[in-house]
């Protein structure tokens, strides 16, 4: 098979850790015959913005499109006000493909250092299910002072909906933001989570909200919850509050098996979930569109003060790489890279220094290169 991947390896220490990512799936594509990778670079960044106030074209979104997926290193930069190139860029991307899931596995590999006392790779491998185009993601709000009127929009190819405002404020200014979660879109989330866990022998499937606060945007989510659940007899379920989750992920992380929750909440736990997975440098993620173009990227952000040093961790870049070729239909390959990152790991030799290491990012990507090569 050969696919096509288009690579934004965009900001900070993005282009690093992108290029240390095609090495290891260029190996991999070398291990497996009739395995073939394109690589189609896409500038989109900072410095692209910068140049030519441009943050994804419309021709650009055309290209994208024809891609089997993209390959995302980092987007953000000092220079660039915080929010546009996030926005203009990443939630662009992942509203336009509908990449209504951000898959994130939390997986504690062997030999990483761990924060957790007594807890081992046994007690941390989960997966969260985080919905990715709704919730307080859909970027509607404002500012009020005394009367004014307003309509907000959001446009998605599931649904469109428009809100007319007419708002009185008798004293100060205020700013709102509305959070939008729909039927459709709760379902196709929640339904990925209950078939990930048939998918991977997972037996528990856990919803994290805030529906005794949220009420109104939760508990359409809990009722779609319920309703899908009943397809899934054979798996457990249960409701948990995001702020106790976040509490019972330090405490019990072997309790969760396939976690699924709105965005906001999702962008949250994620980021609590890679520290116990050895921390950002090692947590993946796939923005997952199952009928459309899916793109795979390292949740860590672009780390503006290690950029251009060859310092950074690329295995979460890595570890994205193997999530796009396991996505593609690559399974037997995507376990090879993942056995090759396992064994540097266990190893311990190369590794960089946020791992209590010495080496830099091009040496990490090198080992993992040379297992692959030597397993596959
Ligand atoms: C993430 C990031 C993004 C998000 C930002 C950069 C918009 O934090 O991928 O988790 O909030 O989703
Ligand atoms: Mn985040």
């Amino acid at each position: 098979m050969k696919y096509k991947i288009a690579v934004i390896p965009g900001d900070g220490i993005g282009p690093e850790v992108i290029s240390e990512g095609m090495k290891v799936l260029n190996a991999a594509a070398e291990a497996k015959s009739g395995l073939k990778l394109e690589f189609v670079e896409f500038p989109y960044g900072a410095e692209h913005y910068l140049k030519t106030g441009e943050l994804v074209s419309e021709d650009g979104l055309k290209k994208l499109s024809k891609m089997d997926a993209i390959y995302l290193g980092a987007l953000g930069d000092p220079r660039v006000q915080t929010g546009v190139l996030e926005q203009g860029i990443l939630l662009k991307l992942r509203f336009y493909f509908e990449q209504y899931i951000n898959l994130r596995p939390i997986k504690l590999y062997p030999s990483v250092p761990c924060p957790l006392k007594n807890k081992g790779p046994e007690h941390v491998n989960f997966y969260v299910v985080r919905e990715n185009t709704e919730d307080f993601y859909v970027g509607i709000g404002g500012r009020a002072k005394g009367k004014s009127r307003a309509k907000l929009e959001v446009l998605r190819s599931i649904y469109r909906v428009k809100f007319g405002l007419d708002i009185d404020v008798d004293r100060d200014e205020i700013a709102y933001q509305i959070g939008v979660v729909s039927r459709k879109g709760t379902e196709r989330a929640i339904r990925y989570a209950f078939e990930l866990a048939c998918k991977k022998g997972k037996k528990r499937v856990t919803s994290v909200d805030k529906a005794n606060v949220l009420t109104h945007v939760y508990s359409l989510w809990r009722e779609v919850f319920e309703q899908v659940a009943k397809e899934y007899s054979e798996i457990e379920t249960e409701f948990a509050f995001v702020d106790a989750v976040t509490m019972w992920f330090i405490k019990n992380p072997e309790w969760y098996q396939v976690v699924v929750t709105p965005n906001m909440f999702g962008d949250i736990i994620t980021d609590l979930g890679a520290m116990i997975q050895g921390g950002l440098g090692l947590a993946p993620g796939g923005n997952i569109n199952p009928e459309g173009v899916s793109m795979f990227e390292p949740i860590h952000g672009s780390a503006p003060k290690h950029a251009g040093k060859n310092v950074a961790n690329p295995l979460a870049t890595i570890l994205a790489g193997q999530m796009m070729l396991e996505h593609l239909g690559e399974e037997g390959i995507a376990d090879k890279v993942e056995r090759a990152v396992i064994d540097v790991l266990k190893e311990g030799k190369v590794r960089t220094y946020d791992l209590g290491g010495k080496s830099n990012t091009s040496e990490v990507g090198d080992a993992v290169v040379a297992k692959v090569k030597e397993i596959a």
